[in-house]
């Protein structure tokens, strides 16, 4: 099966995007799956509570466009409509949080007859949160090609994760720092490997806009008054990566711009 996982959407215009760019990205590569992460498509200068979440109307953009599941990361949960995005039942956040933590992280498809999981993981450097990753996926219920979107800042976390896995899940996606590496891997037992899919954005900043806040903050400063987050105004890129994937390993995988 042909899967296309494109890495973390910033903003709304990304999204729209995206919901442009799948529908033909379908037809061109035969994709059977489109895996999303949605964690900051929401992210904007008019976003009245300045936060990185979902919005309802996003997800549905992406949902109808031809996005299959959209998983999550640290940020998730910002914004008032997080309870409601979380329920939808094609919406994933990690599956490593505690007991009560709004949504679910894990997902069983059956697409054209084969058994796919879809596993959201989280690294404690990304969410607080976060309970030990390794013990959660030793407790999650594989079945199929198990694709995996590691949400996590730490590259070594990661690498070390998917070499523990090898041959267990046909991917390991690595989500979060929106900064796409360029080695793409599949490890000796079939399962495929990258650092961090990278951002679906507009360009001109990293991370998808000025962070004008996070280094007034980092600098010891009050960051309250400055003005709302502004996006970045460039052309917008696609981090995404496709895989061809048969019983559970990854045959071969290329990145999409
Ligand atoms: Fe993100
Ligand atoms: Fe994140």
């Amino acid at each position: 099966m042909n899967v296309l996982f494109i890495g973390d959407i910033v903003g709304p215009d990304a999204t729209a995007y995206v919901a442009h760019r799948v529908p033909e990205l379908r037809q061109q590569y035969a994709l059977d799956l489109v895996i999303a992460n949605g964690e900051n498509c929401a992210v904007s200068a008019a976003t009245p509570w300045q936060g990185f979440g979902m919005s309802t109307g996003l997800v549905e953009l992406l949902l109808q466009n031809g996005v299959d599941i959209i998983t999550s990361g640290n940020h998730g949960w910002d914004g008032p409509e997080a309870q409601i995005v979380h329920q939808h039942p094609q919406v994933l956040r990690p599956f490593n949080m505690p007991d009560g933590t709004a949504g679910k992280g894990i997902i069983h498809l059956n697409i054209a007859g084969e058994d796919v999981t879809v596993l959201n993981l989280g690294g404690k450097t990304a969410l607080d949160e976060a309970l030990p990753v390794y013990p959660a996926w030793l407790s999650a219920e594989l079945r199929g090609n198990v694709i995996v979107d590691f949400h996590s800042d730490a590259a070594w976390e990661k690498m070390i994760f998917a070499t523990a896995i090898d041959g267990k899940a046909a991917a390991v996606l690595g989500t979060h720092t929106h900064e796409p590496t360029i080695p793409m891997y599949i490890l000796p037992g079939g399962t495929a490997y990258v650092t961090d899919v990278g951002m679906t954005s507009p360009t001109g900043s990293p991370g998808g806009f000025p962070l004008i806040h996070f280094a007034t903050k980092y600098k010891g400063e009050d960051f309250s008054a400055l003005p709302p987050y502004q996006m970045s105004t460039g052309e917008i890129i696609l981090g995404a990566v496709r895989l061809r994937i048969e019983d559970g390993r990854t045959l071969d995988i290329e990145r999409i711009y």
